[in-house]
């Protein structure tokens, strides 16, 4: 079985101990919270399974968190699995053969779903049946099994991935956006509590501030921050004391780690401020073509240091002021 990249970082279990369980523990994303909890209740009144849910976002943004929360917010069991996990049909038949009535079904990362089990799921979704082949040649015939009612939920990093029927078929789609820095301070406050740590506002902010958006990697960084304030300053976090510390981190003011800065430098200083490809760009970094994609992009995006063009990524002006770095004539000219 495949380790979903999440399961292999070895915080796993203080991640998880962190994670919010009820609707009202998850900060932020007020929107669609409170759509998720019309459905929800529609659902539980009718007596019926939810309908099934894409969640599309960035990495970090509580997805899965999510996930877990409509199965405890309903009151059903959760079973989880992932797109690169479920190879054959048989796989696929395994899980949801033995659902119980209205679980919710998790697949992580539904992108990566082979296409060829894609439709093992389109009569499951709609009618609850699992047609499978018994037999070969010409005694072959095909026997309907009949599946519990049951609610699928599938997490993607990047629906533009996702086949139009199997998206279609999702009654409910959200999109989770980048926090604000408020939102990541109260869920800073909120992991400092659960971690014993004593933080003072001023302290969740810097946070915040540096987290690009991301509750994960708030997370993160205040378990760096905690483990400076022990060691330099008594343990209580001050503005102070993380700013310290996440400059130790090499996390700048923008939140920018080494390899966003890597990144920048890279298409400003090597490739004259871009365009530069994609692919050419991950070799230049050593970083995998779709971690630029999934987590370094969007941010440096949202940020306004790099645009996509149809030949490339290329740096701004912004971009160039962030590094200190004189930009070329003909960038200017193209700025
Ligand atoms: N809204 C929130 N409030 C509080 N904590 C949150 C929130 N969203 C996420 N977190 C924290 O961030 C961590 C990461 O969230 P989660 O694993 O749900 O993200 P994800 O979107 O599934 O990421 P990936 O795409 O990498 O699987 C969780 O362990 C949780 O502690
Ligand atoms: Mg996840």
């Amino acid at each position: 079985m495949t380790l979903l990249r999440s399961e292999a970082l070895p915080e796993d279990d203080v991640e998880r101990s962190l994670r919010p369980r009820r609707l009202e523990d998850f900060i932020g994303q007020e929107t669609l919270k409170d759509q998720l909890a019309v459905s929800i209740a529609a659902a539980q009144s009718r007596e019926e399974a939810l309908d099934h849910v894409l969640f599309a976002g960035p990495p970090g943004l509580g997805k899965t968190s999510l996930a877990q929360i409509v199965a405890a917010e309903l009151g059903v069991a959760f079973v989880q699995t992932a797109g690169p996990a479920l190879e054959r049909k048989g796989d696929v038949a395994a899980f949801l053969t033995a659902l119980e009535p209205r679980a919710v079904f998790f697949v992580d990362e539904i992108h990566r779903l082979p296409r060829a089990l894609e439709e093992t799921f389109y009569p499951a979704m709609e009618d609850h049946c699992l047609p499978i082949t018994v037999g070969q040649g010409a005694g072959a015939r095909v026997v309907t099994i009949d599946l519990p009612a049951f609610t699928l939920i599938g997490a993607t990093t990047r629906t533009g991935l996702l086949s139009t029927p199997l998206r279609d078929r999702f009654g409910i789609q959200h999109r989770l956006e980048h926090y604000q820095q408020v939102e990541l301070a109260r869920i800073v406050r909120r992991s400092a509590r659960l971690l014993g740590v004593e933080i003072e506002d001023g302290g969740a902010l810097a946070v915040a501030s540096r987290s690009r958006g991301t509750p994960r990697v708030a997370n993160r960084l205040l378990r760096r921050v905690r483990d400076y304030a022990e060691v330099r300053s008594g343990g209580v976090v001050t503005a102070a004391v993380a700013a310290a510390a996440l400059d130790l981190l090499e996390v700048d003011q923008a939140g920018l780690d080494r390899l966003d800065r890597e990144i920048l430098r890279t298409i400003c200083a090597k490739f004259g401020g871009g365009p530069v490809g994609l692919s050419t760009l991950a070799a230049a970094v050593g970083e995998e073509q779709h971690t630029l994609e999934d987590v370094y992009e969007p941010y440096l995006l949202q940020l306004g240091l790099i645009e996509r063009t149809p030949r490339g990524r290329a740096a701004t002006a912004r971009a160039f002021a962030h590094l200190g770095i004189e930009p070329p004539a003909a960038q200017l000219g193209l700025l």
